[in-house]
């Protein structure tokens, strides 16, 4: 983030606190946070959206009681998607009105507590699930706001989208072969459900804004056919999240602005010439947010050159701290941050402790020829889906959260300790 500088002898400095202090104190491999970007970014997205639309941070990508508190003071909702996240979230005061629930296979005890809590959405996701929600809200004498997720037939990666007539996955019901009109016609005639809008989430990391705007269209199309239909004007409608974020250089991606305006003309546009008057909007980010105000710090400990092929450069995590690379042959970059070098750039590839070949954290990486142990190497943009998707694999221990701000840094989540593992191990 912006508050990253160099130090006269080459050490970086992270919101005014060099490094090696840093990792002095905390230890490593650990996630650093810089809370003043995390702010700043709620607060962009949040006035790019305005008053008449809702930001829901995606708790999936990181959430801790810290997080929860500054989403709170920065006027953001908080999309959950299990009962530890619902935990985190009423535990750490987010008023249950600004939560939503998520999920595909939400257990009774969940839709339980969620609806007990008054948590301002459920977002149904099956058959099932709508009877499931519609007859614990009706014991405990509630109207549950809902949403209905459906799937559009869009799907996007990263650099690009397919709209197709099917998606083949778990999530939502479909528009395509009327799934989602029966779910309509079913939740209208459930007392205790009070339909509030549909859902739509297309995927992740994405950059292409053309699959939102299929997605905003077949939305709207659908608003529509529930106006012809039933006569009702559902007032509200969640985009999802996804919006991606610069893993490497090559990646460019939009500011929240552009992704609101891109939005909203899109909305109102469809709706105007359907003759709907225009839904109450709103996302889902979770990366965009969270993703690149954090990195991962770690200390190399053995060296590997292989010849003629590269540099193999352990490291004291690995895919316990960061799936990512294994499971989505995800792109990092990396950097020798404890000190400067001139040294010729080696090809490296930047690799954990584990038990496997797979365990890499960087694919592919020029570090300074003159690497040592014990010198200190940044993964920048691990804030999202990397602590959240930690492993005790091996039984490692998972690395602490630490907030940075002002020069002051204390741990929001704090280090696994061997007991901590030993606890549960009650056999
Ligand atoms: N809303 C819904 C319904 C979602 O399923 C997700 C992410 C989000 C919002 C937030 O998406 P974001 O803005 O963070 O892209 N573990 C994967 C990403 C999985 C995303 C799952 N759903 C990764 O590390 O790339």
């Amino acid at each position: 983030s912006q508050t990253v500088q160099r130090d006269g002898d080459g050490a970086v400095r992270v919101g005014g606190i060099d490094v090696r202090q840093l990792a002095e104190e905390f230890g490593t491999p650990a996630y650093f946070l810089d809370e003043a970007d995390f702010r700043a970014r709620c607060r962009a997205w949040r006035d790019a959206f305005g008053h008449d639309a809702d930001v829901f941070y995606a708790g999936k990508a990181f959430l801790s009681r810290a997080v929860v508190r500054w989403l709170n003071e920065e006027g953001l909702n908080l999309d959950v998607c299990s009962g530890g996240e619902l935990a985190t979230a009423l535990g750490a005061g987010m008023p249950a009105e600004r939560i939503a629930l998520h999920g595909n296979n939400k257990s009774t005890e969940e839709i339980s507590r969620a609806v007990e809590a008054g948590v301002g959405r459920i977002v149904l996701d099956s058959y099932q699930e709508i009877a499931r929600v519609a007859h614990i809200a009706r014991k405990l004498g509630v109207r549950q706001r809902v949403q209905i997720r459906v799937t559009v037939g869009v799907e996007a990666h990263t650099h690009e989208f397919i709209a197709t007539a099917h998606e083949d996955q778990k999530f939502g019901l479909a528009l395509a072969d009327g799934d989602a009109a029966e779910a309509v016609r079913r939740v209208l005639q459930l007392d205790s459900l009070e339909l509030i809008g549909i859902h739509s989430h297309i995927g992740s990391q994405i950059f292409d804004m053309a699959g939102f705007e299929v997605s905003a269209r077949r939305v709207v199309g659908l608003l529509a056919d529930i106006r012809d239909e039933h006569g009702v004007e559902l007032p509200e409608i969640d985009l999802g999240g996804g919006l991606g974020i610069a893993y490497t250089p090559e990646d460019d991606p939009s500011e929240p602005h552009e992704i609101a305006k891109a939005l909203r003309d899109i909305v109102t546009r469809e709706c105007e010439s359907a003759g709907l008057a225009v839904p109450r909007l709103s996302v889902e980010p979770g990366r965009a947010i969270v993703g690149p105000t954090a990195f991962t710090l770690y200390e190399v400990g053995t060296i590997k050159e292989l010849d003629g092929l590269r540099t193999y450069v352990s490291v004291d995590g690995g895919m316990s701290d960061n799936i990512r690379t294994a499971l989505y042959d995800a792109e990092y970059s990396v950097a020798l941050v404890s000190r400067a070098s001139d040294a010729p750039p080696m090809l490296s590839r930047v690799v954990g402790k584990h038990c496997e070949s797979g365990d890499i954290v960087v694919r592919d990486a020029f570090l300074p020829a003159d690497l040592a142990p014990g010198d200190l190497l940044a993964v920048p943009a691990t804030g999202a889906y990397c602590r959240s998707m930690a492993s005790n694999y091996n039984h490692a221990l998972r690395p602490p959260v630490v907030a940075v701000r002002d020069g002051e840094a204390r741990a929001v989540v704090r280090r696994e300790t061997e007991e901590d593992l030993l606890r549960l191990d009650v056999g």
